[in-house]
């Protein structure tokens, strides 16, 4: 029941214990994607789908430990913000290890399905008249006073979780080409996932497992609206301005001030990644796809291929480069965002020989 040994707890290792509260999380597929790897012109593409998780993104690799942790000390109650995906992972998490939820979502700007889950998983859901920024800085502010425990990114236990998701790609490549990947890209919202990853390979290297030059360059990606990360990178900065107003269609990193951003901004710079912003319509572009190669994701995780081709455009990254793209959520989190980014559906009358007629229009 605890999963001991499958998917993330096959990490144990590397995670603060041996099983926790779990959904069977992690082992999620490494897709091959030929079509757009030729398209997008590099050596290998592989789409390491997070989507294909328990609640349908990466937060259940993050939770299964998290929430394990808030079981052994006892807490009450559990409490995140959230643009969506981390209040279902919550919501579900939190039930299983028998301990009530609350979350905290920004009014109107989360997902059709993350709402629901969270919803029906009983979750108490606050909507607060304010961005998901607003809602981290309140919920942060009602742990410090002992009201609940916080289970954002801030929490250290669930980048331990998220960990494994770059030791699954590593592992991955390794199986496949006999090598790590040259280069990893990822949507970046608060920057949890790659501090994550950069802890991971840093802890490899440190271990003697990985060489230091064959660390894979961590690649971050933020839509126009909502991309203080990317500035602080292009400007060489130290510190990540906090953008008051952001805005995108990828609603999952609607967010202006990245709290993990002191670990990963390291984590770029050290590993000669880079960080890039594109548009919503370039993530949308991005989305199709990935549709088109059968993979359903939600609009921040095509950011990581939109991301990706425009580095490609622009030269940054090499034909020669074996890369992985995460993609961090399901297509049905969003499903507004994929019927408007899909084709509409075409009424037709009840009879065979009025859909016979329609269809030879
Ligand atoms: N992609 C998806 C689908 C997400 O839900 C998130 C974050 C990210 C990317 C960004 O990841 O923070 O590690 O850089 N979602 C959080 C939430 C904020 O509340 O669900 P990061």
């Amino acid at each position: 029941d605890d999963f001991e040994g499958h998917g993330v707890w096959r990490y144990a290792a590397a995670l603060p214990f041996e099983s926790g509260v779990s959904i069977q999380e992690g082992s999620t597929p490494l897709y091959e994607v030929p079509r757009l790897e030729d398209e997008i012109g590099v050596k290998t593409l592989r789409i390491k789908h997070e989507g294909m998780n328990p609640t349908g993104s990466f937060k259940d690799r993050g939770m299964t430990v998290g929430v394990q942790v808030a079981k052994e000390l006892c807490v009450g109650r559990l409490a995140c913000a959230s643009t969506g995906n981390t209040s279902a992972a919550l919501a579900a998490y939190g039930t299983r290890g028998g301990m009530e939820t609350l979350v905290l979502l920004p009014a109107g700007k989360v997902a059709a399905g993350k709402i629901a889950q969270a919803s029906l998983h009983d979750a108490r859901i606050l909507e607060v008249d304010g961005n998901f920024d607003a809602c981290l800085d309140i919920v942060q502010e009602l742990a410090a006073k002992g009201e609940v425990y916080l289970l954002n990114s801030l929490n250290p236990f669930r980048l331990e979780g998220q960990k494994t998701i770059g030791l699954e790609i590593l592992e991955g490549f390794l199986a496949d080409y006999d090598t790590v990947p040259d280069r990893i890209v990822l949507p970046v919202g608060n920057a949890g996932n790659t501090s994550a990853l950069y802890k991971a390979f840093r802890e490899l290297v440190q271990a003697g497992e990985l060489d230091e030059d064959d660390v894979p360059k961590l690649t971050g990606v933020q839509a126009e609206g909502a991309a203080p990360m990317v500035e602080a990178i292009e400007n060489d900065a130290d510190e990540v301005r906090r953008w008051d107003d952001v805005e995108t269609r990828a609603t999952a990193i609607r967010i202006g001030n990245p709290v993990n951003a002191p670990k990963a901004l390291p984590g770029i710079r050290e590993t000669g990644g880079t960080a890039v912003a594109v548009s919503d319509e370039e993530i949308t572009d991005a989305q199709r796809s990935l549709a088109a190669e059968g993979i359903g994701v939600e609009p921040a995780s095509a950011a990581s291929v939109a991301g990706l081709r425009k580095l490609r455009d622009e030269g940054v990254v090499d034909d020669d480069e074996r890369v992985a793209c995460l993609t961090t959520g399901h297509l049905l989190k969003d499903p507004d965002a994929a019927a408007a980014a899909g084709g509409d559906p075409e009424p037709v009358p009840a009879d065979t020989d009025g859909v016979l007629k329609h269809l030879h229009q």
